[in-house]
Order: C-alpha cells, then structure tokens, then sequence
C-alpha cells in the first residue's frame, strides 16, 4: 500500500519538488534569532527544496520547523535527523564503552532508551550506529563503535539497530538508524581521520562490510557514507559499494545519506571537477541524500534538463525517501513525535538514569587486581582520589552528546562519596591537569597520597581526546599523568588506577605498578556512581576488552586476528629471521577480549557431540564454566575457531561465538555452542561465502589469548 502512495505522489511532484526531497540542511540556524540564514532557509523549505533537517531538535522546536513544511505546496513532511549516538538527554556510555560489556540486551536497551528521549523531542532519524571496525587505535573515531572484531561487531550492530528502531517504524518511541560510514571508514591509513583507504576485495568482505550486513538483516532504515576513499573511489561517489553491494547484491530497500559535504569534498579529492561533476557522480553511484553540500539542489535539474541523469534515477532516490516518511507515519500526522507533553513525561522518567547506570557498570573492564585489591572496604579509613579527572564531569561523556547540560553529571568523587561510609574519610587532590602537572601539584597530591589508607586516581583523557576529527600520533597517557602516578605510587600506598578514555591508551608503568587498574572509557551521566558501584563492590566486573591495547605505538594497527606467517615468531630466544621486532613483542599489553572479575571462573569438560560433520551437518558442543571464587559474577565465555589450511590464509583465531553468563560462588553452568558450515566459512576472493573441507581447531577461552579449552574438527564434502 505505501509503495501506491508513493507513487501517487511522485507522480504530481515537479522535477525541483523531487530533488528537493534529496536534499538535507543542517537546520542550526531555524532555532535562532531571525537571521538572513533563517529566512533563505523558510523560503527554500516552504518551495518545497527541503526533504530533511539535521540539528534542528526538541519537540516545539521541530513542532515549528515541521508548520513551515506544511506550507509548501505539496506538504510533504520533513525529516528531522540527529547525531544521537550515546543518549539523548541522559548520556550513555560511548559505544566502544557498551561493547566492552558484550552485553546484548543492554546495550539494546541503551539504545532504545536513546530513540525514547530523542523520539519524545521530534526527531526522526539518528545517524547510529556507526559500525565500522577499527583496528588503530590513533584513528578518534574507533570510540562510536563497537572495535576491532567483525563478529562481535556485527553482533553489537544488530542489538543497536533493533534498539533504536523498535519493533517497527512509526512507534513514538524508536528512531530511524543509520548504519555509518559506508564503507571501510575505520581503516584510514595512519589512523588519521579522512584519510585514503586502500584494502584488498577479500578484506573488505572478510572484516568490514560484516557489521553493515548485520544492520541491514536487522532492519536498518538508512546507511550514511563516508569521507574516505576506497581503493581511489570516494565512498561518496562508490558505485561499487552503493550500486552493487548495497542496493545490488545486498537488496538494500532503504536510503543513502552523504556524510557531511562530502559530495562537495569529492572535487577536493579531485575526483570530480566541479560541485556539478561531483552531484553527477554521487547520484549515479547511488548516494540518495546529500548531507549539506548543496550539490543536488544547485546541480540536480539541470543535469537531468541536459540529460545526463536519467530522471528515472532521481525517481529512484525520492521514492526510497518517501517510503519512509510513510513508514514513519509522518503523512498521517506530521507532528506525530513533536509532542511537548510527551517531551516532558520522557525526559522526567528517573528510570532511564537508573539503566545508564546500570549499562555503565557493565561496561567497566578490570584489568589488573593484585592482591585483591578491590573491592575497597567501604569503611577504609582514608580515600584519597587523587587526578585530572577525578572531579571532573564534561569528560565522563565523551564526545557526541546532545545535552549540553553538566550539572546533572556525576563526577568521580561524587560516586565515591555517596558509596562511602560516614565515617571514612575522602581527601582529594586534583594534581595537575590532563596535559601538565607542576611539581607543586604533584607535591601537593603525594602529601594527599600520604595521609590516606588507599589512592584512586583519576586518569585519562579529555572528551575531546577522541571522536570525530581527534585521532591522536602518540596514545600514551597525556601530559604528566604517568609521572603523576609514579610519584603517588613511590609513597607505598595501594594505588587504583581508573582510567577514563576514548580509546586504548599505553600506560605501560601504570600497567606494571598499579595494584588494580579499571577501564572505564568515558560512562556517561552516571559514570561516577558506576566506577563507585565497581570500586567498592556493589557491582562485580564482567567487561572484556573490544579492541587490543598495544605496549607500543609501533606495534599498531593491533588486533588479535593476525594470520600466522611463514616464519612465526614463537617466543623463541632467538628472534633473528622471525616476524617480530627487535624491540618490542608482538603481543599486546592486554588482548581482545580480556578482562578479570573479582571472582574466578574454572573451565572445563569440553564435549563435541561428534568430531567430523558433512557440508550442511552441524556440531553441538559443550562445557562447564564454574565459579571457583567467593563472589556473583559474570564471565564471557568466548569460542574461537581456526581453519587450518585454506585457500586464502586464514587467522590463527576468530571469534565465532561468546555468552555472557552469571554465576554464583559454586555454581556451574553447562555452555553449548553451535558450529556449522556458516561459522566455518570465510569470504573467498570472488565475494563468495565459502567452507573448505578440511580441519579445524575450536577454542575456548576467557579471552582471545587466553585458551582454556581445545579440540579438532573435520569438515568433510
Ligand atoms: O553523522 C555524522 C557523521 O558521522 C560525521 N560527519 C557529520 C555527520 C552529521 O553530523
């Protein structure tokens, strides 16, 4: 039936009216004062030259952008989109923090809770999630996605996807998602932002274009594309991507937006002449909306009058947009999410902060516990919080938040000192700042360290350390913080790292000296009562790591899905004419996947239900996860398999499966897992999806370089 509608209505729409609907302006300027922006901006949406907004948010704010629509011609709605990535009005914490918790139905939820506040203040559609996998760490942008593995990604894709838009289009309380940044966005070369990317077919296949395809089967509404070039293509401008993968072979229904201007930025590039060359380009390769470049609205008709874009090729684009302002509802009732009193309802509901607490405890990675550090006693005597960070509250939420407003943040040292007994006594002493501390700060916060039973220090970065545009040369700590710590630490006092950030960072002499150290990225508006929650042991660790964090900058790009080579460095004495540095090991300070608890987990009793299965057949096989230690805890059982001779060389491990699971002291749980052709399967290098006879090693471990359980398998015709 929309399909008809649809129809119906392109058939009365000019050809102006048409690539009006391809057109998107950040709408910034319709919020504020009357200014001769805002007027050119009424005029152009009123003509009927307006198919979307982005930025333009709040429920009487979009109420009155959505009137001016009303008044064009054909009253067709606008579509009001917004970066809502981590939360909306509550902050949630950033997404490579959630998928360290490699928990799927939290990070759903956090999602859906997103869409709720963002739908209740009329928007319509976020560009989330962003699904690119990132293996360099200096790259800013790795901390809006889910890390370096294309399963756990595609996985993380999917619960995100299902998050933010519900149960279907149109509900008042989910938003459209995008599935960014088509594609291969996250391999930048150097990790630097909008960089060129050159990457075989088989790679794109085997470890990029996963999470997209997890997104699309899950629902996606939209794909954004991206800045970088892919093999001397703009992604922009990719007919490859977009024609054939996206729309071609992948069936994609829904619609493509352009990344920021960057049709306009493909002349930069010089793939394109002119803003008109590169509208030409764009369009034919498949990009349906332009993002802010004004390319399509200056260049579109003409190039259709002249006859070099088919009009069937505009129709195309315009009636992917119109379906899902359809879906969405908005031709039924225009100002269906601009309500103000639902607005208020959503944005008062306590329960929200209750789960971005709840998803930020999750997302804490415990990496090093000597002795039993933590949890802290409650009653210790004297805290000392010690750090840049530890007040601090802008910083807990990272890059790309939509409230701006810090009051309701909570810091650090709030969370400790609302965990803390009365009579325990919290000194504190900021020593310095992210980037420098003098040697009076570092003084004043040794005499600190001095007078208390135990030190926390607040370390990390700055929100704006990572995210768009903040890839960084050098991820050591900033500033003076190892220093910082090194001093504090020299006083002999138990020292407990937490560490805020938007990436892996190197912290060597912390990693060796700390007595327990936390991960804690940047958590959102809750962070500071989760880190508490952890600390003080109300809340057991159960985050592993989603990206490797190296030991040093040169060992990057890093990750754990390394193939073997044909003179493996096997930790030998001797490293002469073996892949390895000379420097420097080839393993990462902590691996994909790793992360302690403040109990402990035995595995054991691997069983398969057969060892060797037929083309179609599938194996079961099983163990037991048990609690060896004296506290609940959850523990993400990880399966990792090998294909041992292939056609193309295959990693010596990939992840094919994890379950989160929750266990009392004592308590055992038996895990199965499934493997079937799929999981034995890999991208040849004619894109096809394909298992090799042959055998294969299964893994199971409590991270990917640590294997508790193995076994063989053989596949056969
Ligand atoms: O959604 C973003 C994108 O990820 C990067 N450039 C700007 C877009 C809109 O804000």
């Amino acid at each position: 039936a929309i399909i008809r509608k649809v129809n119906v209505l392109l058939s009365k729409m000019t050809i102006e009216e048409k690539v009006g609907q391809l057109n998107q302006y950040s709408g910034k300027a319709m919020t504020g004062p009357a200014t001769a922006k805002r007027s050119s901006l009424e005029t152009e949406i009123k003509s009927g030259w307006v198919g979307s907004m982005l930025n333009v948010k709040g429920a009487k704010n979009t109420h009155d952008v959505q009137a001016i629509a009303m008044q064009s011609r054909l009253k067709i709605p606008l579509l009001f989109s917004l970066d809502v990535i981590h939360g909306y009005q509550t902050t949630f914490p950033i997404p490579l923090a959630e998928a360290a918790s490699w928990d799927l139905d939290a990070i759903k939820l956090s999602a859906h809770l997103a869409a709720r506040e963002a739908a209740a203040s009329g928007i319509h559609w976020t560009f989330a999630p962003m699904v690119d996998i990132a293996r360099d760490p200096r790259w800013g942008r790795m901390m809006e996605g889910a890390g370096e593995d294309p399963y756990l990604g595609s996985r993380i894709a999917e619960a995100r996807v299902k998050g933010f838009q519900g149960e279907h289009l149109g509900s008042t309380d989910a938003v459209m998602a995008t599935a960014k940044h088509f594609a291969a966005y996250g391999a930048a070369t150097a990790g630097r932002d909008y960089n060129a990317v050159e990457m075989s077919d088989h790679e794109l296949w085997q470890t990029y274009l996963p999470p997209f395809k997890a997104a699309l089967n899950a629902g996606v509404a939209t794909f954004m594309n991206s800045f970088n070039t892919l093999n001397g293509i703009p992604a922009t401008g990719n007919s490859y991507l977009q024609r054939d993968i996206l729309k071609g072979k992948w069936g994609f229904k829904g619609f493509v937006v352009s990344d920021w201007n960057s049709i306009a930025e493909m002349v930069i590039w010089g793939y394109a002449k002119d803003l008109k060359d590169a509208s030409l380009k764009a369009i034919s390769a498949g990009n349906d909306m332009d993002m802010e470049a004004s390319a399509y609205r200056k260049n579109l008709v003409e190039l259709v009058k002249e006859g070099k874009v088919p009009v069937t090729i505009i129709d195309e684009a315009v009636k992917r947009i119109l379906y899902k302002k359809y879906e969405l509802g908005l031709f039924d009732d225009p100002y269906k999410f601009s309500d103000e009193t639902r607005e208020q309802r959503v944005m008062n509901d306590t329960s929200t902060r209750g789960a971005a607490r709840m998803v930020a405890r999750k997302s804490i990675v415990l990496l090093k516990n000597d002795a039993e550090t933590l949890p802290l006693a409650k009653q210790a005597k004297t805290i000392a919080l010690i750090g840049p960070l530890g007040k601090s509250k802008r910083d807990l939420l990272g890059a790309w938040i939509v409230n701006q407003d810090t009051t309701a943040i909570v810091s650090l040292y709030d969370g400790i000192n609302s965990a803390v007994s009365k009579n325990a006594k919290l000194l504190y002493a900021q020593g310095g700042s992210v980037m420098h501390s003098s040697e009076q700060e570092i003084a004043e916060a040794v005499a600190v360290a001095r007078q208390s039973d135990v030190i926390i220090m607040a370390l990390g970065e700055k929100f704006d350390m990572s995210g768009e545009s903040k890839s960084r040369a050098n991820i050591e700590l900033p500033g003076d913080q190892e220093k910082l710590f090194e001093e504090v630490s020299a006083t002999g006092k138990p020292v407990v790292v937490v560490l805020m950030s938007g990436r892996p960072l190197i912290f060597n002499t912390i990693a060796d000296k700390a007595q327990a150290i936390l991960s804690t990225w940047w958590l959102g508006s809750e962070a500071g009562n989760a880190i508490a929650d952890v600390i003080f042991g109300a809340y057991n660790p159960g985050g592993k790591l989603p990206m490797s964090f190296p030991r040093s900058m040169g060992q990057i790009p890093i990750f754990y899905a390394q193939t073997n080579t044909g003179r493996p460095y096997n930790n030998e004495p001797d490293k002469l004419y073996t892949s390895t540095y000379i420097d420097e090991s080839n393993a990462p300070k902590y691996a994909f996947g790793y992360g302690l608890s403040y109990t402990q987990f035995n595995y054991s009793d691997l069983k398969l239900d057969r060892e060797t299965i037929k083309m179609g057949d599938s194996i079961r096989l099983s163990f037991k996860l048990t609690n060896t230690g004296k506290y609940t805890g959850e523990e993400v059982a990880q399966l990792y398999l090998r294909d041992d001779v292939a056609s193309i060389v295959r990693p010596l491990k990939e992840l094919k499966g994890f379950e989160k699971v929750k266990l009392k002291p004592g308590e055992s749980r038996i895990i199965h897992f499934t493997i079937d052709k799929d999981k034995l399967s890999f991208f040849d290098n004619k894109q096809h999806w394909i298992a090799e006879p042959g055998t294969f090693h299964v893994m199971i471990g409590a991270s990917s370089d640590d294997i508790k359980l193995q076994n063989t398998i053989t596949l056969t015709q």
